[in-house]
């Protein structure tokens, strides 16, 4: 047997000033907006570049920084602490000098993270085992928890590396970053918040963004723009009352109270000037959790008339929807709406179309 006994390759506590060794996890089709929002993070914390290793669902890297300042990022699910092994079996990591080491650095996590945790959940192949449930007793006890398989929050993932290594993942954060703590009111269709986040990134925010949200919902692309950069005004519209005063109540949360003004209106008929805006925002009815497949193409022909005589020449349009196939043939030759970008996107279990479209200066 050439190995010699458990020896770490990453010290699980390291001193100040040494890299970490993080994983930030992505919705699949965003890593590259993910990266380089954390590009952008190192470039302005003065780190140098930052090149992470670009998975379709995760970045992993060594960040020369702290957590805290990860935990800024806004487009991606949740960032992970990782540590790595050089074990050949899990039950190798029971032994007491590596158990000791593991546990003071989750312990240490658990001490510095930003909400507190309420117990420890363990994903990993043959979680159930004898040897797993007394590595996931071991951390819990470690970091002053319960194991609770179902809810625990405090979610440590044990994983084999390509080389062979074993690493320990620990999310950083009890919920995921994406749920975000301005979330206080929810509606149906509501959409991810990192995702969102990064469908407004697509569109290149400005400070002299004059923004409208076209059916707001809950309100997650307008909050997310207005706390992403300035804007010139931030207005937004719901044909549904309760949808209005949703998006008001999680705007206030999000502190953008004052800036976000939202009223009741049909998206098809709107009671604006021509060429009020230069960003528009919407996620209009998929036709499942709101809407239905029957009047969806009427109201997209309708939706799609109207936004374009309320942007500006130039203006851009982020339009999400998994309406796939109506979009695509809507937009194949339209009079007022050029696509400048499009991608399909993973998000709770669907694949929606991401597209940002150009107001074509026709009038
Ligand atoms: C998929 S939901 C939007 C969800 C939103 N993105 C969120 O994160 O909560 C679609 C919204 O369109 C609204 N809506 C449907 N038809 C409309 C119309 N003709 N004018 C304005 N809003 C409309 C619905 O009331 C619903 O709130």
């Amino acid at each position: 047997m050439t190995h010699k006994g458990p020896r770490p390759t990453a010290r699980p506590a390291p001193s100040r000033g040494e890299p970490l060794l993080v994983e930030l996890a992505v919705a699949p089709g965003l890593a590259d907006v993910a990266m380089e929002e954390l590009q952008e993070l190192g470039r302005r914390l003065g780190k140098g570049v930052v090149t992470p290793d670009v998975k379709d669902d995760a970045l992993a890297l060594r960040w020369p920084g702290t957590i805290a300042e990860l935990h800024t990022l806004r487009t991606i699910v949740s960032v992970s602490r990782v540590w790595r092994f050089d074990v050949p079996r899990p039950k190798a990591l029971l032994g007491d000098a590596l158990l000791r080491t593991i546990g003071a650095a989750v312990a240490e996590l658990v001490r510095d993270a930003p909400a507190p945790f309420h117990a420890l959940r363990l994903s990993a192949a043959g979680r159930e085992s004898d040897v797993m449930q007394r590595f996931a007793e071991a951390l819990a006890r470690s970091a002053g928890l319960e194991v609770d398989p179902e809810r625990g929050d405090l979610v440590v993932r044990l994983r084999r590396a390509p080389s062979g290594e074993w690493e320990v993942l620990v999310r950083t954060t009890p919920r995921p970053m994406s749920v975000r703590a301005w979330r206080t009111c929810d509606r149906p269709g509501g959409l991810d918040g990192a995702f969102a986040a990064a469908a407004v990134r697509l569109a290149r925010p400005r400070p002299t963004d004059r923004v409208f949200g076209a059916m707001v919902g809950s309100g997650t692309l307008l909050i997310e723009r207005a706390l992403v950069a300035p804007a010139e005004r931030l207005d937004g519209v719901d044909i549904d009352d309760r949808a209005v005063a949703c998006t008001l109540q999680n705007a206030a949360a999000a502190g953008a109270g004052e800036h976000v003004h939202v009223w009741r209106a049909d998206v098809t008929a709107l009671d604006i000037p021509d060429a009020a805006f230069d960003l528009i925002l919407v996620d209009p009815p998929w036709g499942d959790a709101v809407g239905s497949h029957r009047t969806n193409p009427a109201l997209y022909e309708a939706m799609l008339q109207e936004l374009g005589r309320v942007a500006a020449p130039g203006a851009r349009l982020v339009l999400v929807t998994h309406e796939v196939r109506l979009t695509e043939r809507l937009l194949e030759d339209h009079p007022r709406w050029l696509v400048a970008h499009a991608r399909r996107v993973w998000h709770g279990g669907h694949q929606p179309l991401l597209c940002v479209l150009r107001r074509s200066r026709r009038r």
